[in-house]
């Protein structure tokens, strides 16, 4: 029985990326809707619910995207409300690729490094940066930074992942260099996950640290993150300090999403989110 993957799209166009990772994860077809909101998304889930009974069901899911993070999580809700008892199949939630992302942020900073104990600073309160704080609280980090170019608005975020995780994360911004070196000063990892072509880490701030470990930087567009990264940069030293970045990162994230979409088909009563996919990146080799 072909593979069917129903992909809903905040986006007004569904996203071409997430298209091609489905095929190359053996998906037979891709259905693509763009403008998926929370109220229009019932009759699609009913076609692919309705369409295969039993153990067929399972060759069926649904994949949920798009850059608005808030708006591809309630689109998530209605998707679960559209189900009925066992009638249902497996869905995954990676808007703007955040929950792979950071979820293969976090592998690679922990490749032969252990976390426990350690202060890890993440420049960029976006999905992304979010998530990655996550991960590293739930191996052990004993405090994670996170910072925008305003506390205020780091505070709004920090709180609302109170709220939705019970964890504590630090808020904290970044409106300069000097900034960025002073909250380095005793952090063991730097993480940048600002926008894309800007460096938001001086190779000033990095340097100076006596304590800093590892930095990794997911902005493949030059300027990158960080002063000094190099995309490919996947381990190297640079003076005591292990770099990991874009391009390395990217790779994983791609093996990340290929297996997270392939495992929908194993079942059909899985949830992929910010959780699960993280548990599945664990499983997969992040060389
Ligand atoms: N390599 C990959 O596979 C991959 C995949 C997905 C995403 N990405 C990259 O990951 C990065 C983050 O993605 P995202 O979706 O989380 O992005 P996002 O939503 O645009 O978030 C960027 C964050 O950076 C903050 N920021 C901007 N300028 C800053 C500065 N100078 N200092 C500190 N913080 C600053 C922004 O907050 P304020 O504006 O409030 O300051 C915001 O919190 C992007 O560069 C994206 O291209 C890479």
């Amino acid at each position: 029985m072909k593979k069917l993957l129903l992909h809903l799209d905040t986006d007004p166009v569904p996203s071409a990326f997430d298209q091609a990772v489905a095929y190359d994860a053996d998906v037979d077809n891709v259905i693509s809707y763009g403008g998926a909101t929370r109220d229009n998304v019932t009759a699609h889930v009913h076609g692919m619910i309705f369409t295969r009974g039993g153990k067929n069901l399972k060759n069926s899911a649904i994949f949920i995207g798009g850059s608005n993070v808030t708006a591809s999580e309630l689109v998530g809700n209605a998707v679960k409300k559209a189900f009925f008892g066992p009638v249902r199949v497996s869905v995954m939630l990676d808007p703007n690729g955040s929950n792979t992302t950071a979820a293969a942020i976090a592998r690679k900073v922990m490749s032969n490094y252990d976390i426990k104990g350690k202060k890890v600073v993440i420049i960029g309160a976006g999905p992304v940066g979010q998530r990655s704080a996550l991960y590293f609280l739930k191996e052990g980090a004993a405090q994670v930074v996170l910072t925008s170019r305003s506390l205020e608005r780091t505070k709004v975020i920090t709180n609302q992942m109170k709220k939705a995780y019970g964890v504590d994360v630090i808020p904290a911004e970044t409106r300069s260099d000097e900034m960025v070196k002073e909250l380095l000063k005793d952090a063991h990892v730097a993480i940048t996950s600002g926008p894309a072509g800007v460096c938001v880490c001086p190779k000033s701030a990095w340097s100076s640290s006596t304590t800093l470990e590892v930095v990794a930087d997911v902005n493949a567009v030059p300027p990158l993150g960080i002063e000094g990264m190099e995309v490919m940069d996947n381990g190297a030293e640079k003076e005591g300090v292990k770099f990991y970045g874009a391009i390395a990162i990217g790779n994983f994230k791609m093996k990340v999403h290929h297996g997270a979409v392939a495992s929908l088909f194993d079942s059909n009563d899985q949830f992929l989110d910010e959780t699960t996919i993280y548990d599945i990146a664990c499983k997969i080799d992040n060389k």
